[in-house]
């Protein structure tokens, strides 16, 4: 399954080094990741050293090499979500999901980030889930957000 994958990646850009890039984009979008598996697959067909695929996976933040959650959450940790109380929020996030900055839930659900302003200072703190802005939060709300919904 993983090979056939990355082989319709490679086959998508005729196996042009020059769209290494591409490749790996293409990858990280469909398995949310970059598995070992699959890099290695690229490397054996490109004849690319598994040494350049991890400095280029690495070097772009786009890339990641662990699973990654349905929803990647990004708390604002700027000076302004600092001052009105990020960090409790981020503590808050880690207890209520069960997971430590930068990771993900067992689930796969959520992914836990922490980011430099994000650009909504007047809303701090603010918190974003995918692209969605959560503003002036306190923790029960930031909680409250990663809740399952509860249904009637
Ligand atoms: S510091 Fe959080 S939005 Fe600016």
């Amino acid at each position: 399954m993983i090979h056939e994958k990355v082989a319709a990646i490679i086959d998508k850009y005729e196996g042009d080094h020059e769209s290494l890039i591409m490749m790996l984009q293409d990858m990280q979008d469909s398995f949310r990741y970059l598995p070992e598996e699959a890099l290695r697959y690229l490397g054996e067909r490109l004849d690319i050293p598994m040494t350049q695929l991890y400095a280029v996976a690495t070097f772009y933040k786009a890339f990641s090499l662990t699973p990654q959650g349905d929803h990647t959450i990004h708390v604002c940790c700027g000076t302004a979500c600092h001052v009105k109380g990020a960090d409790r929020i981020v503590d808050r996030l880690e207890r209520e999901l069960h997971v430590k900055e930068g990771g993900t839930t067992l689930d796969k659900r959520y992914t836990l980030k922490t980011v430099r302003c994000v650009g909504a200072c007047s809303l701090a703190p603010i918190v974003l889930i995918d692209e969605q802005a959560h503003g002036r939060l306190t923790q029960d709300k930031a909680a409250k957000l990663v809740r399952p919904k509860k249904t009637a």
